[in-house]
């Protein structure tokens, strides 16, 4: 079962590409050292002479992703550019990701079927490029009145790929994006946990747990309580026990912030439709256990997704109110529209204290200022711990999922507490250096466990990313999905490592 949208069928076929039953092949071509195309490694499969002439007459350098659609054999071959074989192996697989990616978008209106020819590149590469094709056929068009996208299947001319892999993989990137894009009242904190109780019972190892709006007052979510009420649509936090092993678990926290209007501290302004996608945080948690309960990995992780609307109302929480979050600590509310900390602060301690995990890492569509700082393609990533640091960056250059470590800034903690008249600490700070300000709020209720905060303002919203966004992102700014592929990687190498050592 999906959500909204499907990835297209993979298939492998090894015999004549131009014999395939697809009406398209994608060809990459990797640029040589006289930045011309290497049309001698392409061989057979520039049948016409089409690409050798294209090349000679410098139309074609086979650039990154830069392509050239021939119609040769009663078939359209796109040849796609890599660009220079780089020795660099991040570089290569996100040029190998773009090539791929670039070549599928021409066709994806336009084929049900697609060939790719992966058989001259190295395997972890091809793997890379199947990933890619399949991400750059993404549309949500759960809500449109027509469909455009007609690709179905896609074929690859090689049996060595791990395609349980790529499937998991794209499965949950494409359940992230759905879920960050959907429009608020069609995906209500109620109508999400449902969802996510639906999705799940296919796994008998994912136990999911819904805390509706009763039991989180009774147990003392405040965070959660404050923000949510305000909408008739109330709040619930689910919390998903994926169990692969023994031992403590991983949590990941996501904020889902259904739409976030910001509250009595109303936005204003063009920016406020992407607030939708305040749930990318959740979204991502989600896809990711999606990924990781689909592979069967043997690691233990839980996901906690505390869902709410923050809206303005008679009933909604007030600037100068005071909170008492789940910990204890009493919070003073600043601003309705600092609402992310609130509600995840209350999922961290959970996670740290009740659910005993090994460490926690939350990614949140935190503030503006992230954004600011590092624009729509790069989150920021704040830790005190080297092996969550090293980690992630890791995994971050695998997947290409651009990550950033910022300063968590011990003299800044002043800021936590100045701005409170009457409670603990303040929920907004300054202006200046904000995106700080919300990793040290956030730290507070990770009482001591190992903590990494990632702040996804930028890439988990797709925030003004037309333009800059690689082709394997969704067009017209929607949500890329972003932190399924780091977080599976992370967890991926966390437990190669847990299981030699
Ligand atoms: N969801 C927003 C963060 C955001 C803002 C993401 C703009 C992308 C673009 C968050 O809830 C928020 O409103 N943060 C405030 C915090 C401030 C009031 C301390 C912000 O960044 O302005
Ligand atoms: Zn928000
Ligand atoms: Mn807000």
């Amino acid at each position: 079962m999906v959500l909204y949208t499907r990835p297209p069928i993979v298939e492998v076929y090894q015999g004549d590409p131009f014999a395939s039953p697809c009406e398209c092949l994608v060809i990459p071509v990797f640029q040589g050292a006289d930045g011309k195309p290497m049309v001698g490694v392409v061989g057979d499969l520039d049948r016409g002479g089409q690409l050798k002439g294209a090349s000679d007459l410098g139309f074609f350098k086979a650039g990154v992703g830069e392509v050239l659609r021939a119609y040769v054999d009663g078939k359209l071959a796109v040849y796609v550019g890599l660009g220079r074989f780089d020795d660099e192996w991040s570089k290569l697989l996100e040029n190998t990701r773009r090539g791929l990616a670039s070549g599928v978008k021409q066709v994806v209106e336009s084929a049900k079927c697609s060939l790719l020819v992966l058989s001259r590149l190295n395997q972890d590469v091809a793997r890379e490029a199947l990933l890619a094709a399949l991400l750059a056929s993404y549309r949500l068009e759960a809500f449109t009145s027509e469909r455009k996208r007609l690709i179905e299947r896609i074929l690859v001319d090689r049996g060595d790929l791990d395609l349980d892999y790529v499937m998991a993989v794209a499965e949950g990137v494409y359940l992230a994006r759905d879920i960050a894009n959907a429009p608020p009242h069609e995906l209500p904190p109620r109508r999400l946990a449902e969802v996510v109780k639906e999705l799940f019972s296919k796994y008998p190892n994912v136990a999911v747990e819904v805390f509706d709006f009763d039991r989180l007052v009774e147990g003392g979510f405040g965070g959660i309580v404050s923000v949510g009420k305000g909408s008739k649509e109330k709040p619930v936090m689910v919390v998903l026990q994926y169990k692969g092993s023994s031992g403590a678990p991983v949590a990941l926290v996501g904020k889902t912030v259904v739409f976030d209007t910001g509250g009595i501290n109303i936005k204003t302004g063009e920016s406020l439709v992407y607030m939708r996608s305040d749930k990318a945080g959740g979204a991502a948690v989600l896809g990711a256990l999606w990924t990781i309960s689909k592979l069967n990995l043997k690691v233990n992780v839980a996901g906690l997704v505390p869902a709410v609307i923050n809206v303005p109302g008679g009933e909604s929480y007030l600037p100068s109110d005071i909170i008492k979050m789940w910990d204890g600590t009493v919070v003073e509310v600043t601003n309705t529209d600092a609402e992310g900390r609130l509600i995840i602060g209350d999922a961290i301690a959970y996670a740290a204290k009740a659910l005993g995990a090994a460490e926690v890492i939350d990614l949140a569509t935190l503030t503006g200022a992230i954004v600011v700082a590092l624009g729509p393609l790069i989150a920021g990533l704040f830790t005190r711990d080297e092996r969550l640091k090293e980690g992630l960056l890791e995994a971050s250059k695998r997947t290409g999922e651009k990550l950033w470590p910022m300063p968590v800034e011990d003299d800044y903690k002043q800021w936590l507490t100045r701005g409170a008249m009457v409670g603990d600490i303040a929920n907004a700070g300054q202006r200046a250096g904000g995106a700080i300000y919300g990793a040290l709020f956030l730290e507070r209720f990770s009482h001591g466990k190992p903590f990494a905060h990632l702040d996804i303002a930028g890439p988990g919203m797709g925030y003004e990313a037309s333009g800059v966004a690689p082709a394997y992102w969704p067009d017209r700014n929607l949500a890329p999905g972003y932190g399924v592929r780091l977080i599976v990687e992370y967890i991926l190498s966390r437990s190669i490592a847990v299981a030699s050592s």
